[in-house]
């Protein structure tokens, strides 16, 4: 039961959990605030690029095309079936996680933060608000069913302990600047 509950929410959260790493490895470029300032502090930062951004979208999108494609043979194995994603599902986790970040690096400028700059708990889970707000407004039907209460409540814990894991590997093999 927890263990299905775990399975089905780490494959409807990874077109989520997938964009932020994309957008590390792809990003550069021009910034998405121009490099504008606001109050004396820049808007976004040089850490959010249209191409950080574009790239993590895609890549979360593609991914639940790929998932969508093994969920049968996957599915079928198991005591339970694995969420399915429709195409505006999955653009609302993908664009919904770097939305997530997106606003996360706004909230951390106006309070003072500079680029790479730590916010615990922020860091840990303005992706996951993002991508479930998103997911929600573009997809209210598939959201109900595939989030329920339970689900949600492993994604909420689940999220940080893997967020925090991914980034210290990301960190510890030079692709990150930062552990967090
Ligand atoms: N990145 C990007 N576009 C995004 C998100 C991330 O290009 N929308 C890339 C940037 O190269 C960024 C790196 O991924 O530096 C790491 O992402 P993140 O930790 O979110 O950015 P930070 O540089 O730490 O900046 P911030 O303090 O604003 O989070
Ligand atoms: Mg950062």
């Amino acid at each position: 039961m927890v263990g299905s509950l775990v399975v089905t929410a780490f494959w409807a959260m990874l077109p989520a959990y997938v964009p932020n790493n994309a957008a590390v490895l792809a990003g550069g470029g021009r910034p998405i605030d121009g490099g504008r300032s606001w109050g004396g502090r820049r808007v976004l930062g040089d850490g959010k690029t249209w191409r950080g951004t574009a790239v993590g979208t895609l890549v979360g999108v593609l991914l639940a095309v790929g998932l969508n494609a093994i969920n049968d043979p996957i599915s079928s194995g198991l005591e339970f079936a694995l969420p399915t994603f429709p195409l505006h599902a999955a653009f609302g986790l993908a664009f919904g996680a770097m939305l997530g970040d997106i606003g996360a690096s706004f909230i951390k400028r106006r309070s003072g933060r500079e680029r790479g700059a730590a916010f615990p708990g922020l860091d840990q889970l303005d992706f996951v608000v993002g991508a479930l707000l998103l997911a929600f407004v573009v997809a209210s039907d598939w959201f109900l069913a595939t989030f329920t209460p339970a689900v949600l409540a492993v994604i909420l814990i689940m999220t940080p302990i893997l967020h925090v894991g991914t980034n210290i590997v990301a960190y510890k093999i030079g692709v990150k600047n930062e552990p967090w």
